[in-house]
């Protein structure tokens, strides 16, 4: 096979950021996928309400458009941030939210407090959240969750909020809850167990690398140090873990499906004594990802987990176009407008037609 077609994928989870970095990294995902759902975590100002969302909106747009496409190549999805201070009339304001026919305002999103970046205005306690869960619920806003507890151990983060998310897929049964970028064997043995209502999304640099290429990389001159462009949250784990994941992306279950949670960082911010969590995987995606599931003999299972259990989640048509890869050799640049990418200096196999 010199080629390979899929239905346009959608990337449930990417990090788009304002200003001059949106303007470098919204194309990589537009030419790539049909939509792409936009976190709410932005600096300085975070996407609090149906207002910022539309403004969100038509600035992704804007850039979408400077490149040649169109709202119906490539829609952007968006997501308001849940905090402590978030009234549950600010979630029924979003109600049938759409822009042109097009439905954009997807998600409601919850980090716990001082998880990530940006995520010093957290939440601190979900259960005086119930009455925005709630209203949540009422008006069909998906519960996307950064999954983490942020006071426990580093690795041991994800783990102990596994309670809080059965607690609440038991206490919200309409509630549809995403947990986002599971990095655990426990997460996909839990997801497995939850409802229907629970899916989860699972990113490329996840399926691909372990705690030991951000700690033991081994570097151009054969030498062993850390990287921090492999450095994320949640932090990657044991080769078991992966292989869970792996598993999961590849068993045909619709609760597993594709959110990349591509997180541009400037050079120095990740290069530095306090390093930002986030791998820029932008401008790899499809052509690791089809990589990946040809390598593990699973090229039928991809489809469905990038193109088809995530729009089928969130209610929204599956895109009708198609894209094609060719097997052509190219080298990932070092940089991208001072940003390190995944894969950086290395040679990929497939490359997105056109
Ligand atoms: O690695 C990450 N980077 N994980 C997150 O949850 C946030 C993201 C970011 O915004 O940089
Ligand atoms: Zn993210």
């Amino acid at each position: 096979m010199d080629a390979i077609t899929i239905r346009r994928p959608d990337d449930f989870h990417v990090h788009f950021r304002r200003g001059e970095i949106l303007k470098s990294v919204v194309p990589f995902t537009a030419r790539q996928f049909g939509r792409a759902m936009a976190m709410p975590n932005t600096s300085p100002e975070p996407i609090l309400t149906r207002g910022d969302a539309l403004k969100y909106w038509l600035e992704i747009t804007e850039i979408v458009q400077k490149v040649g496409l169109s709202p119906e190549d490539f829609c952007p999805l968006v997501t308001i941030q849940i905090t402590d201070e978030t009234e549950p009339n600010t979630v029924r304001e979003i109600k049938e939210e759409g822009m042109g026919g097009h439905k954009v305002i997807v998600a409601g999103k919850v980090y716990p407090l001082g998880v990530t970046t940006n995520s010093h205005n957290g939440v601190s306690d979900f259960r005086a959240l119930y009455r925005v869960f709630a209203a949540m619920e009422e008006v069909g806003l998906v519960l996307s969750l950064h999954g983490q507890v942020p006071k426990a151990f580093c690795l041991d983060r994800e783990k102990e909020f596994l309670d809080t998310l059965a607690m609440l897929a038991k206490d919200f049964p309409a509630l549809r809850i995403v947990m986002e970028h599971i990095s655990t064997k426990e997460s996909v043995d839990a997801l497995k167990d939850l409802p229907k209502t629970v899916g989860a999304t699972i990113t490329l640099h996840h399926l691909l690398i372990t705690l030991h290429d951000v700690l033991s990389f081994v570097g151009e001159e054969g030498s062993e140090g850390l990287n921090p462009h492999h450095y994320c949250q949640p932090i990657p784990q044991k080769l078991e873990d992966r292989g869970a994941l792996i598993g999961a992306a590849m068993s045909g279950n619709p609760k597993f499906f594709f959110g990349s949670d591509s997180a541009p960082h400037l050079k120095e911010r990740k290069e530095s004594s306090c390093g930002c969590a986030g791998v820029f995987s932008a401008p790899v995606l499809l052509p690791l990802l089809v990589g990946l599931f040809e390598f593990h003999g699973k090229l039928d299972r991809l489809e469905p987990f990038v193109s088809e259990f995530g729009a089928r989640f969130y209610g929204l048509p599956l895109n009708q176009e198609t894209i094609t890869l060719n097997r052509e050799e190219w080298v990932v640049p070092k940089e991208y407008n001072g940003i390190v990418p995944f894969f950086a200096g290395k040679t990929v196999g497939l490359k997105v037609q056109g």
